[in-house]
């Protein structure tokens, strides 16, 4: 029995959008068959595979049923966090997804799902990504201030959600947990950050987190041991498509 973790599929059975990178680089190519056969030799069914968001370029439920079809037959317990993409998702009709989609798929908001005895805890997360204003050197030395108060409240909103997480998990008698996010924990100018400061208060083990990717934002966050938690990146071009063990 086994736990793995991936993100960052964005599928595109049947939607035209792709992201820059995808187009060019040569990682991407045939992204969705090479992942699908390293995850039919490697996660047995009884194994449980959590997908960290960005799952489908989709804008809607309708424009993503292929992909959902494709996760649905990837082997084990599939558990899904909403990513930045994830158009088709509203937080608030979480419910509905999953009725929709259960038995075969999870879809994992205000609540928790555990594999043995670990919560699992999660939320989409966010970070402040800019834009920042470099010098000739290419150091920062300032941002977009408003984009900076915006991101503030985005931030917030999910930490409430993902301390409900913690709390129903709590509540429920669980004390080892497993933090998953689809943004990176902090952003390039951070150390630490609320969800970094939530981890240590309830003692997470892990923060798995994806978002990253492209080579050069591999390593925008914290990676390895940090105050006790260690820090893993998930992003699926990051892990060239082969889901993490996480334990
Ligand atoms: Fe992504
Ligand atoms: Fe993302």
């Amino acid at each position: 029995m086994a736990l793995y973790a991936i993100g960052d599929l964005h599928l595109h059975f049947q939607s035209v959008l792709r992201a820059p990178g995808q187009l060019h680089g040569r990682v991407w190519k045939n992204h969705e068959e090479k992942f699908r056969k390293i995850c039919d030799k490697l996660i047995k069914p009884e194994d449980t595979l959590v997908l960290a968001g960005d799952h489908s370029w989709g804008k809607n439920l309708s424009e993503c049923e292929k992909d959902l079809e494709y996760i649905c037959g990837l082997p084990g317990k599939k558990i899904l966090i909403r990513g930045n993409h994830d158009m088709f998702w509203d937080a608030k009709k979480t419910n509905q997804l999953n009725h929709l989609y259960q038995p075969k798929l999870t879809f994992l908001q205000d609540s928790f799902e555990t594999y043995q005895d670990y919560a699992l805890t999660a939320t989409k997360g966010f970070t402040f990504e800019g834009p920042f204003y470099l010098d000739a050197r290419g150091r920062i030395i300032g941002w977009d201030e408003e984009a900076e108060e915006h991101a503030r409240k985005l931030v917030e909103r999910e930490l409430a959600r993902l301390r409900i997480s913690f709390e129903k998990a709590k509540e429920a008698g669980y004390r080892k947990f497993l933090m998953f996010l689809h943004y990176p924990p902090t952003n390039i100018l951070e150390e630490s950050s609320g969800f970094t400061q939530m981890a240590e208060e309830y003692g997470a083990e892990q923060v798995i987190y994806a978002h990253c990717h492209g080579e050069t934002r591999f390593h925008d966050s914290i990676e390895g041991e940090y105050h006790h938690v260690v820090y893993r990146l998930v992003s699926g071009d990051y892990l060239k498509w082969n889901p993490l063990r996480i334990l």
